[in-house]
């Protein structure tokens, strides 16, 4: 009887140990597969330095319906941009429409952001976001290779507004 309960015990602790050591290589986020049918709540030219790209940002609905609620993003929301390439003239300069705006050319990436209980928890202080974690995936939906800790740095300030840089478009 107490082999079984030491062997159970040995084999959980193991099983745990993998599992936790797993969790940290792998992204915490799965790519969105249905994000197109999110509400795609904000479509413009990307800010200096990526002067190249066009970004539209899509939010899922408890995302959505937290904001209309109590202005508050819950656990659960999760808001994918896609960043596309401009279109550029032969001469390798981006160009612009008839309304001063890029045109899209290739969809490069898909970045994501994701709010759940616990995300971040092994992030030093100052790479925190709350509970919210970042992820960047391929086009056809696999994870890129990225350094996270970039996009953890450059959203980290945001604390005002949730960590998030088009909030007051997502109504
Ligand atoms: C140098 C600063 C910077 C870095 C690094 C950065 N972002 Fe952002 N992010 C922005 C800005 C600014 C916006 C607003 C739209 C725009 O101009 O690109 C944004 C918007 C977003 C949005 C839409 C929600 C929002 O905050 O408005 C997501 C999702 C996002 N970023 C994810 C990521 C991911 C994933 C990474 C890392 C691969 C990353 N970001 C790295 C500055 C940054």
């Amino acid at each position: 009887m107490l082999r079984t309960i030491i062997l159970a015990s040995i084999s959980l602790v193991l099983g745990l140990t993998v599992a936790f050591a797993d969790g940290h290589k792998k992204n915490e986020i799965e790519f969105p597969k249905d994000y197109k049918s999110f509400k795609n709540y904000f479509s413009g030219d990307r800010l200096s330095p990526n002067d190249g790209q066009i970004i539209r940002i899509f939010a899922n609905d408890i995302a959505v319906k937290g904001m209309k609620k109590d202005g508050k993003l819950p656990y659960g929301s999760v808001i994918a941009a896609e960043i596309h390439k401009a279109k550029k003239d032969k001469d390798g300069k981006v160009i612009e429409s008839d309304l001063g705006r890029r045109v899209r050319s290739k969809l490069a990436a898909i970045a994501v952001m994701e709010r759940r209980k616990g995300f971040g928890a092994n992030v030093p202080a100052e790479l925190k976001n709350g509970e919210w974690d970042f992820a960047v995936f391929k086009p056809d939906g696999s994870v890129a290779k990225k350094d996270l800790n970039t996009c953890r740095a450059c959203h980290a300030p945001l604390s005002e507004t949730q960590h998030m840089f088009s909030i007051e478009h997502l109504q």
